[in-house]
């Protein structure tokens, strides 16, 4: 019964070739050792004490007082199910103290092509033999055998597919026979569950084990049987033991596996992100891939903010639509008016039977938003960034509510609707559903002038301060009536990526985070009140340049809030996380996002993440020394660590970055931007003074 004894790996011997010292006669000279330095090997690595063999199983000896019993099987190549699903050899590779090899060997295109063509051939004759013989069951499972075929070959001529010798076996390990007796009929049992057919390595333990080690060598003849490139692929393990979210997408790769991230996880508190790391790191890159990954997880609308521009290629590869936002006196500028007001949908009851929604103007809201709007114009324009006063925001707020309420608006969403009439040459009239105008910045500043004018002089500054927004002023890009022009065929609501390029704005002074407050919140009224259903993401990368302006950053933290309601992920990228760590608003933002994401970070960036998001040293270290791409996630109260690894389909539109560092530096400022520079701080003078600028 016992075969003999043998050890399978002995230590590399090269050193002994070298003579060895003569130890008869003592030398008085110092020996020269010319053995050279030696590290382990993966071979040492793997050396064992010793092995037996028996038929069906063997013994291992893997200490001086240690023994343990393994065997080894395979899958029978007549075993493997008819049609497999994603994860069906699951259960070879979750099973405890199991080693599992997949042999792959690919066949090359033609010799694929010639072989299936023989089997089709073999099933032809069949078929024909089988209709001779009047046998309709068997011309049925051949004629199925063939159309496979044939489906497959053609596949294959097409690049689409491909063959592959695929041989599976497994050596599972117990400390006496017994157990491994009754765990090998466990795996039996758990793969009969997937229809797979496992069989022991008899009288072949040897060669079964060694296939199992890491050497990438199948010494198990004729286990091997043909998988095309689907049910190849489908072998691999892609549910994520990391973070246990039902459903999600790949978001990148832990050692062999995928992590999986469902961004609306029903464990997440909400469903906002942040994802931090210095620049370069691959923030960007890493958010593309969810945008573009997001969709197999049903997350249909992406809106982005885009400061670089650098989400161009990717709009454009994803089908969406790509508005610049730039001051201009022509009429090919997109235009966007904060004052617009849009219907806001709510589900009620979401999820049960009695699920509905309602549909309502929040007028109240809308005056809220706006307050919000003129304190920023006033904080980022006046000295020590001062806020409205109570006089002020009494008037505006009055004045605002009547804008509307003038014009009809009511909480009935027909109400932002009028019928046009259109009468054509044979003086038919037809009727046309058009958006009434809206408010615009004009229009509140005529009345804040007219007021002043009557006497309320403690308007004076609010009203140098909104001339400056008004059109053809400095900033007085978001004045009037909203108008999209873009290139693409698409519209608003059918795109699946809109993206607002802002990188013309100037990113010194308050241009561009206006315009980051500015599209946030009419995004958020466009297309996330009025849509709750569909899963959606508004992304604003470079968000650090909001920090400044603490209204912005308030404002922020009510939409992260309110974004589980409306089935939004807000996601906010930055470098530089310890800038939102000095302000209590910004602070409050980040410390509530249920997911975040940190790359590589500065020195100075890292305890204040510790501290926030309580996570060890060792976290501190990772990411201190991090690699680009590297990411560490907290997503609710589990942490995983992965990769990001873009395809190399991604890459087509994902490394079009221009790299255009922070800030322009000294000396590099454009004219504009130095007069913007200019006119903020003539404002500022102006506004001590108590004088109107304009
Ligand atoms: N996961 C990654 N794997 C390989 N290279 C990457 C990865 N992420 C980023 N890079 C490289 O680094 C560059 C900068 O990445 P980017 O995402 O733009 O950085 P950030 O937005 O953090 O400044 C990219 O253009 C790309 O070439
Ligand atoms: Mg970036």
């Amino acid at each position: 019964m016992l075969t003999k004894m043998k050890k399978l790996f002995t230590r590399n011997k090269a050193s002994s070739n070298v003579e060895a010292p003569q130890h008869g006669n003592i030398k008085l000279e110092k020996e020269i050792d010319l053995r050279d330095l030696t590290f382990p090997s993966m071979m040492e690595n793997l050396t064992n004490d010793g092995i037996t063999f028996e038929k069906d199983h063997f013994e291992i000896q893997t200490g001086l007082g240690d023994v343990k019993f393994g065997r080894s099987f395979f899958i029978k190549p007549s075993g493997y199910p008819r049609t497999v699903r994603i994860g069906w050899l699951e259960g070879l590779f979750t099973g405890d103290d199991m080693d599992v090899s997949v042999h792959i060997e690919p066949l090359d295109r033609n010799s694929a092509i010639k072989k299936l063509q023989k089997k089709i051939d073999e099933f032809e004759t069949v078929v024909h033999s089988a209709a001779n013989r009047n046998e309709g069951a068997k011309i049925e499972d051949a004629m199925q055998k063939r159309d496979d075929a044939k489906y497959l070959q053609r596949q294959i001529k097409n690049n689409q597919n491909g063959l592959y010798y695929v041989s599976i076996q497994g050596t599972v390990f117990a400390s006496n026979l017994n157990d491994l007796n009754a765990k090998s009929r466990e795996i039996e049992r758990i793969l009969g569950g997937e229809s797979i057919e496992i069989i022991n390595s008899y009288g072949r333990q040897k060669e079964g084990f060694l296939s199992c080690l890491p050497l990438g060598k199948n010494h198990l003849e004729k286990t091997d049987r043909n998988l095309d490139q689907n049910a190849l692929t489908a072998i691999f393990p892609h549910a994520s033991s990391k973070l246990n979210h039902i459903g999600g997408f790949p978001i990148g790769r832990f050692g062999s596996e995928y992590v999986y991230y469902n961004n609306f996880d029903a464990s997440l508190s909400n469903y906002s992100m942040g994802i931090f790391g210095v620049s370069g790191s691959g923030k960007s890159v890493l958010v593309k891939q969810i945008i573009g990954r997001g969709f197999m997880d049903g997350i249909m609308k992406n809106v982005i903010i885009d400061c670089e521009p650098e989400y161009i290629a990717l709009t454009k590869a994803l089908g969406g639509i790509v508005i610049p936002i730039y001051p201009s006196k022509s009429k090919t500028a997109s235009r966007i008016n904060p004052m617009d007001i849009f219907p806001e949908r709510e589900i009620i009851n979401p999820g049960e039977e009695n699920e509905y929604t309602v549909e309502r103007i929040n007028l109240n809201f809308k005056v809220i938003e706006l307050l919000e709007f003129f304190t920023v114009m006033k904080e980022s324009l006046s000295p020590d960034s001062r806020g409205l006063t109570p006089i002020e925001i009494g008037v505006l707020s009055d004045l605002l509510e009547d804008l509307y309420t003038k014009r009809g608006i009511t909480e009935d969403p027909e109400s932002i609707y009028l019928n046009e009439e259109d009468i054509d040459l044979n003086g038919k009239i037809t009727y046309r559903r058009r958006k009434i105008d809206m408010p615009t910045i004009s229009e509140t500043y005529e009345r804040l002038v007219k007021l002043r004018d009557d006497g309320d002089y403690e308007l004076k500054e609010l009203c140098t301060i909104v001339h400056l927004f008004t059109k053809n002023k400095a900033f007085g890009l978001f004045d009037g009536q909203t108008e999209i022009i873009s290139d693409s065929g698409v519209s608003l609501d059918d795109a699946p990526v809109v993206t607002f390029d802002i990188s013309k704005l100037s990113p010194n002074g308050i241009e561009r985070p206006l315009a980051q407050h500015v599209l946030m919140t009419w995004v958020w009224n466009r297309f996330i009140g009025s849509n709750p259903k569909v899963k959606k993401r508004v992304i604003i990368d470079e968000a650090w340049m909001m920090i400044k302006y603490k209204t912005m950053m308030e404002w922020l933290k009510t939409l992260s809030a309110r974004g589980r309601k409306w089935n939004v992920s807000l996601t906010l990228v930055s470098q530089r996380y310890e800038m939102f760590d000095r302000t209590e608003a910004a602070r409050d933002v980040v410390a509530q996002f249920a997911t975040v994401c940190f790359l590589q970070q500065s020195d100075q960036d890292i305890q204040p993440i510790l501290d926030t998001y309580r996570l060890s040293e060792d976290v501190g270290n990772m990411i201190r020394t991090a690699n680009k791409g590297d990411v560490i996630m907290k997503a609710g109260k589990q942490i995983v660590s992965f990769r990001s690894e873009p395809t190399p389909e991604e890459w087509n539109y994902l490394n079009t970055n221009q790299n255009i560092e922070m800030g322009t530096g000294p000396g590099k400022k454009s004219s504009r931007e130095a007069q913007i520079q200019f006119l903020n701080m003539a404002v500022d003078i102006k506004a001590i003074e108590g004088e109107g600028v304009a």
